[in-house]
């Protein structure tokens, strides 16, 4: 009798967790093995050039509403710089990073509108945005015509195919109760080589997760400084009790 209720429990708890693993998607992305993003958050150059490629190909759609444009003074570059070469709209420096595109609009062309970026690297993750933004094929089936293998029936158009170039799924079929493989291959190419273009995602990457946590790096710098000060303070501290202790041992 005592037996058979924690045998109970126990099987209700499995499908609870069963069911919690279900609804977080922890199984939904399981066959798309996401690549590891090769950024560098300290590589002021590519986060300059991210930037770039953020304020061109993104900010048409997708706002950073938390972002103010002073933040890009941060990468090494001057107000004078970012004023001239990075906003493209007749905002000022102190203004946050809004979007030209009505909300209403968006929602007519993509049935959805498109969302704030201003953290998506917090939710998403470097390397799912790495591997969501160079998995784009064509798919006749989508009114846009496109489709993703990490986002599949995403909204959003291949707004980089003309430098990546239009990739198309192909499916190996498995044997029964095998896995059906699917690779992305690149069937017609754009401006720029597979190469570059990861490169061009990286950075474009690097300057999301920037813009996500832009303390991130004064948060590890001062963190060194505290390890190598508490690392002071215990050899002074350990040279003080020597010194206090040493008549009375
Ligand atoms: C033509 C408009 C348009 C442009 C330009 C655009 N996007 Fe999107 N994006 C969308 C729409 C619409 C969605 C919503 C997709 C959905 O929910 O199905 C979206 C979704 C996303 C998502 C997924 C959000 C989530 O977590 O659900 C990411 C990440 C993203 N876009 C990144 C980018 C980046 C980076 C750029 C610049 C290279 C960009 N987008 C340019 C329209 C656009």
């Amino acid at each position: 009798m005592k037996i058979d209720f924690w045998k109970k429990c126990l099987v209700q708890w499995g499908l609870g967790m069963l069911m919690a693993l279900a609804g977080s998607g922890a199984f939904a992305n399981q066959a798309v093995k996401l690549d590891h993003a090769p950024i560098d958050p300290s590589d002021m150059a590519s986060l300059q050039r991210g930037a770039q490629h953020f304020m061109n190909y993104c900010l048409t759609c997708h706002s950073a509403q938390f972002a103010r444009y002073d933040l890009l003074t941060r990468l090494g570059l001057t107000e004078e710089q970012v004023k001239k070469n990075l906003i493209l709209t007749d905002a000022k420096i102190a203004d946050y990073m809004t979007v030209v595109l009505n909300p209403k609009d968006a929602k007519a062309w993509f049935g959805v509108p498109p969302p704030d970026l201003s953290v998506e690297a917090r939710v998403r993750g470097a390397d799912w945005l790495y591997t969501y933004l160079r998995s784009f094929y064509r798919d006749d089936q989508r009114d846009s015509g496109w489709n993703n293998l990490v986002f599949r029936q995403v909204a959003m158009p291949h707004v980089l195919y003309e430098l990546q170039g239009e990739q198309v799924l192909k499916v190996e079929e498995g044997k029964p109760g095998e896995h059906h493989a699917a690779t992305l291959v690149l069937a017609k190419p754009g401006k720029m080589s597979p190469k570059e273009y990861d490169q061009f995602t990286a950075d474009l990457v690097n300057y999301l997760v920037f813009m996500a946590e832009p303390m991130q790096q004064t948060r590890i710098r001062i963190g060194y400084g505290v390890m190598i000060f508490l690392a002071l303070a215990f050899v002074v501290t350990r040279a003080l009790k020597h010194e206090y202790w040493k008549d009375v041992h």
